[in-house]
């Protein structure tokens, strides 16, 4: 009983030991890391913008900005205050399940972005490769080079970690140091603390309302064969998509700045077959990532479902390549609803 007691009390020790080690969060060291850069704005040439700016967790990692403002604000501004880009910013939780993207049967599947673009052939991981962009891109934090990057990364007070993580040799080559910074982001990105699982629907489905299972049953119709509602893709539960492209026929949003019809799926893969089809976006955290599709046309969650019912009214941004499943299911207002109520279980947080 003593030795057990004894025992018990080294263990205690050693778990505080171990506790005190680890930061209270408990994520890995190169998730640390991650969230550092995610959240660092001197990562952008003025200092006024991060990831997190554009992809944060009160709009379910989407743009808060947007969210906060769907009517108007339908696509993220960069560093610069005045330059915007031309999609709505999807969010970046549930994005590290997406495979490298393939041709698989006559289906496109996975890369990441609504056309598929970062295709996973440079790191072999799309996430990690996504991560690339935006610190150079001038329509977002806009950075000179690769090299300003790393030099920002020595200079921080995560500098350490970073070489920690990667070893002691992590700043000399700039390209790999580069390459690294990715793949730091991608780890916080498929963390537990963005990638959580923790919704209603995850954690309490026995207390669904009668709303909630009545939109349960009805997207299991009407919705599933796209958002798929079963686990894949590696994933412990269901992420509410299968990774594929469609044209639904969304409508062209007079408030994107560049020229429409985008061309989405069709320009990636250089075949006007797929011109108009985008990505079939996670519905994790949808409720809180106003406003909806690429171009963020829609203000609100109960107008995209809406419009997924019944399209008649709206004359497509890209009138080739249309799904035939979509816009005409025949739903009821009530059923509409319903649906919406089901989406709303589907937020992290519960
Ligand atoms: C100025 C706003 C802005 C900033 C800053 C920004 N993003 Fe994005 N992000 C977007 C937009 C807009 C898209 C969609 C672009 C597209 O599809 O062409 C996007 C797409 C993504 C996606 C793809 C999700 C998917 O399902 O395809 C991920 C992941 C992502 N961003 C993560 C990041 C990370 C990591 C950073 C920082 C290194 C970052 N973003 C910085 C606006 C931003
Ligand atoms: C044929 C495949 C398909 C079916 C079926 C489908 N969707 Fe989608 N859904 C998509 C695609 C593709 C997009 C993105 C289209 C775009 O932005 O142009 C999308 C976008 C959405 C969005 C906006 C997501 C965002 O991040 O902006 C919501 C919400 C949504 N769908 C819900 C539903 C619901 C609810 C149903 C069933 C009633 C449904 N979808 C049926 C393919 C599908």
């Amino acid at each position: 009983m003593k030795k057990i007691v004894f025992a018990s009390a080294i263990l205690t020790l050693l778990c505080s030991a171990v506790s005190f080690a680890v930061p209270s969060t408990g994520l890995t060291p190169i998730e640390i890391l991650g969230r550092h850069l995610y959240k660092d704005k001197n990562l952008s040439y003025n200092g006024t913008q991060s990831c997190q700016v554009c992809h944060h967790p009160f709009a379910g990692f989407a743009d808060r900005r947007n969210a906060l403002n769907p009517e108007v604000s339908v696509v993220s501004l960069g560093a610069d205050g005045v330059s915007k880009g031309g999609r709505n910013a999807p969010t970046a939780a549930y994005a590290g399940f997406s495979p490298s993207l393939d041709l698989v049967g006559d289906q496109w599947v996975g890369g990441m972005f609504w056309d598929g673009r970062a295709d996973g052939s440079v790191l072999d991981d799309p996430l990690a490769e996504q991560a690339l962009g935006p610190p150079l891109n001038p329509l977002e934090m806009a950075m000179a080079s690769k090299d300003a990057v790393i030099a920002v990364i020595q200079a921080s007070t995560y500098a350490n970690l970073f070489l920690t993580v990667f070893g002691p040799g992590a700043f000399d080559d700039v390209e790999v140091a580069y390459n690294n910074f990715g793949r730091a982001i991608a780890a916080y990105e498929r963390s537990y603390e963005v990638t959580s699982f923790t919704s209603k629907y995850d954690k309490a489905k026995s207390r669904f309302t009668a709303a909630e299972n009545r939109g349960m049953a009805l997207f299991e119709l009407n919705c599933a064969d796209c958002h798929s509602s079963a686990a894949a893709f590696g994933a412990p539960a269901p992420l509410f998509t299968n990774y594929q492209y469609a044209n639904i026929g969304a409508p062209a949003n007079p408030l994107v700045p560049l020229p429409e019809p985008d061309p989405g799926l069709g320009a990636t893969v250089s075949d006007s077959n797929q011109d108009g089809k985008f990505k079939v976006p996670t519905l994790r955290n949808i409720a809180a990532s106003p406003p909806y599709a690429h171009n963020g046309y829609f203000a609100s969650l109960r107008d995209m479902v809406a419009f997924i019912n019944d399209s008649s009214a709206y004359i497509p941004e890209l009138d080739r390549n249309i799904v035939g499943d979509v816009g005409n299911l025949g739903l009821s207002d009530s059923d509409v609803d319903d649906l919406v109520a089901f989406l709303q279980t589907l937020t992290d947080g519960y």
